[in-house]
């Protein structure tokens, strides 16, 4: 019997709309679980949506909607982008779907029937965003985690006894692997070390998750909820539990840095308290940065896998972010790294051997595998000896996790077969007719080809769409019913006649970057609505709001303007004099076409009249703003938004997802005064 393979991705909250940051999480596992395929491994792979909790029904209510209509869409739209990314996974679970309440519903009752759960009252800290309760004291106290201010609350609910397990779990972390890596087992073994509170598993003040069996005035603390959506997929607490009996435990929860806590303490105690398995191994990376900070709904600086894909495709993502993120560890994107990567690794690299190489054989040898002559040079032999070790070395690697270095040992055997053909000229040889210029040709052409064959199936996992493609040139057939288990030099069948030789990767142009960038920033400045953000809990307690930002909202959505609230970067007054703020005279302002949030003003500066275009449409009419005083950035390169220039930037300022205030109290100001 086949050995089984269980793997998750967290299921994402629906309060925003997927972005790369998840599919970077989620595109690793389907790495894995094509390998653990080609492996021979009966694998199951996990992925989903988490729906509940107070910070979707809040999001919902600021966007108009029941939470139900808002899950449903931004499910639907996580389904849509898995999809158009040729994900394999092999479920995708809701956790508002009635499978998984039912499920929910009797691990609680488990855990309660083991005498883990009573009934108390909690007064303390509670971060929204982050579904937490924080261990900080006091209204006003902020999330350690995330920095936003917290909320008190008041409420009797139903308690886990986390503390009881406090031994039980420090023993599960001496085993090895249990974390991965090191540096996330030692903090939650520091964390167990400091000693484990109780856990508050009921919420009673709103309703928008799992009633507790009996008693239904409480809804599931919505981490349970979501973390039991592991085995609940399954059938865990149904009538059929034949896929639970088979897959779980799972062999890899793969998560984020920022969820180690939930799955390495929470989680474990869970399944103990019920009796049920543990986990194999809780695998956590870091975080994708884009514009320095991470990438985040919150943050308004992210970017969505859509556009990625219509302008490279899918693999291109796929093998930027394994390759140029060392796994575990942050990483940056940045649109100029992804088509620079992409045009040298991809165009010149994998897809020009293949097809410098398919074609040689198709023009010298009529489209068939040739049969290498036996007397081999050293040069075959080393090829042959690298491939040996590649298929050892990178297949160890990816086993790691170190997919970054299984990458770069495979494109080493590439660079090794690239030196070898320009070394030893293959079409020079392919002019002559003599019989030891044909044996010699069929030798290094037959070896560059089973080194390409070598390289593709190996990277198969990682670029599935265009190694696909290759091994069908290369006549092998379908690449998905490869043994990677059992992959050996030399097991090219000679004489294979070839498929219809096509580049997979054409070279991008010098446009790729801008066209990108266009349609990120088209998506920001309103031509497709965006998600609403959660509103920013301290609009609604009586906690200290976060000081409202300035920053400029011109060209960014509001939303933005949270990430001069969370995290300021500081700068010198020389870059602050950098920045050329001027007052300025609204002329004209009115709507752009097709645009939500746009607006385009003429802005009169005292010594010209500037178009600028602004982001603030939902929260101004194009009147009211005629006449008004606002303050310019007036030294920011020109920019093109919805094929307009824009020449400079409005100051604004706004609370997490609010809406934009122009910066004012002008009317005393001159038009063109510097603010200094
Ligand atoms: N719903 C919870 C998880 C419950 S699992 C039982 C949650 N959801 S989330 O949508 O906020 O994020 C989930 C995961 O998305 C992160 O753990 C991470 O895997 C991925 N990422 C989201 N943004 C990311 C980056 N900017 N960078 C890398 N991964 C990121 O937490």
């Amino acid at each position: 019997m086949s050995q089984k393979f269980y793997i998750t991705t967290p299921i994402y909250y629906v309060n925003a709309r997927p972005h790369i940051g998840h599919a970077y999480t989620t595109l690793a596992c389907d790495t894995i679980a094509r390998r653990q395929r080609l492996l021979g491994a009966d694998t199951y792979f996990l992925t989903g949506t988490d729906e509940h909790g107070q910070k979707i029904e809040r999001a919902a209510e600021a966007a108009g909607k029941t939470p139900q209509q808002f899950a449903d869409e931004v499910s639907n739209e996580f389904r849509a982008v898995w999809e158009r990314m040729g994900l394999s996974y092999d479920d995708f679970i809701r956790t508002t779907s009635e499978r998984h309440k039912q499920g929910v519903q009797a691990l609680f009752r488990q855990i309660r029937d083991n005498g883990f759960i009573y009934k108390g009252t909690y007064t303390g800290q509670y971060c929204v965003s982050d579904e937490l309760y924080v261990d900080a004291v006091g209204p006003g106290a902020t999330c350690p985690d995330c920095g936003r201010p917290t909320e008190t609350v008041h409420e009797e609910n139903y308690f886990f006894k986390l503390s009881a397990f406090q031994d039980k779990l420090l023993e599960l972390y001496e085993q090895p692997g249990f974390i991965r890596p090191d540096t996330r087992r030692n903090e939650v073994m520091a964390f167990v070390r400091g000693g484990l509170r109780d856990l508050s598993i009921s919420r009673s003040t709103f309703s928008w998750g799992i009633p507790v069996p009996d008693d239904p005035k409480h809804v599931i603390y919505v981490w349970l909820d979501a973390l039991a959506n592991y085995i609940t997929a399954l059938g865990y607490g149904s009538a059929d539990t034949s896929k639970f009996e088979k897959y779980w435990p799972a062999d890899v929860h793969m998560i984020g840095k920022e969820i180690v806590r939930f799955h390495c303490v929470y989680w474990p105690a869970f399944l103990m308290a019920a009796g049920l398995p543990l986990p194999k191994s809780i695998v956590a990376h870091g975080w994708l940065l884009f514009e320095e900070s991470k990438m985040s709904k919150t943050r308004g600086n992210i970017v969505r896998s859509e556009t990625i894909l219509e302008v490279l495709g899918a693999d291109a993502l796929r093998y930027f972010l394994l390759r140029e993120v060392v796994f575990g560890q942050d990483g940056t994107f940045s649109f100029d790294a992804l088509v620079q990567r992409y045009n040298s690794d991809l165009a010149n690299g994998l897809g020009n051997l293949a097809s410098r190489t398919l074609t040689m054989i198709t023009r010298y040898f009529k489209g068939e595998v040739p049969y290498p002559s036996p007397a081999r040079a050293a040069a075959d032999d080393a090829i042959a000896e690298t491939a040996r070790q590649t298929i050892a070395e990178a297949g160890a690697c990816f086993d790691q996790y170190h997919f970054s270095r299984g990458l770069e040992v495979a494109w080493a055997l590439l660079a090794a077969v690239d030196k070898y053909i320009v070394e030893n000229e293959p079409w020079a040889l392919g002019e002559k007719q003599d019989h030891e210029s044909r044996a010699r040709l069929a030798t290094i052409l037959y070896t560059s080809a089973e080194a390409l064959r070598i390289v593709t199936a190996l990277v198969h996992p990682v670029l599935p769409q265009a190694t696909a493609k290759i091994w069908q040139q290369l006549g092998l057939g379908r690449i998905e019913e490869l043994n990677l288990a059992a992959l050996e030099w030399g097991q090219l069948p000679l004489g294979t006649k070839l498929g219809k030789v096509e580049a997979v990767f054409p070279r991008a142009d010098k446009t790729a970057v801008q066209r990108m960038q266009a349609m990120e920033e088209e998506q920001r400045t309103g031509a497709v609505p965006e998600a609403q953000a959660v509103p920013d809990a301290a609009a609604k307690t009586e906690v200290a709001p976060v000081p409202a930002a300035v920053v400029p909202a011109a060209l960014i959505p509001a939303t933005a303007a949270a990430v001069a609230a969370s995290a300021p970067a500081k700068i010198t007054i020389d870059d602050f004099a950098k920045i050329e703020l001027r007052v300025g005279q609204v002329k004209v302002a009115e709507r752009v076409k097709g645009a939500d949030k746009l607006l385009r003003l003429e802005v009169d500066l005292g010594t010209e009249v500037r178009q600028v275009l602004a982001g603030i449409a939902e929260a101004y009419d194009p009147e009211t703003l005629v006449g008004r005083k606002v303050v310019i950035v007036a030294n920011l390169a020109p920019r093109k938004l919805r094929g307009l220039e824009s020449n400079g930037m409005i100051v604004a300022a706004s609370l997490e997802g609010g809406k934009p205030v122009l910066a004012g109290f002008l009317e005393d100001v001159p038009v063109g005064a510097r603010l200094k």
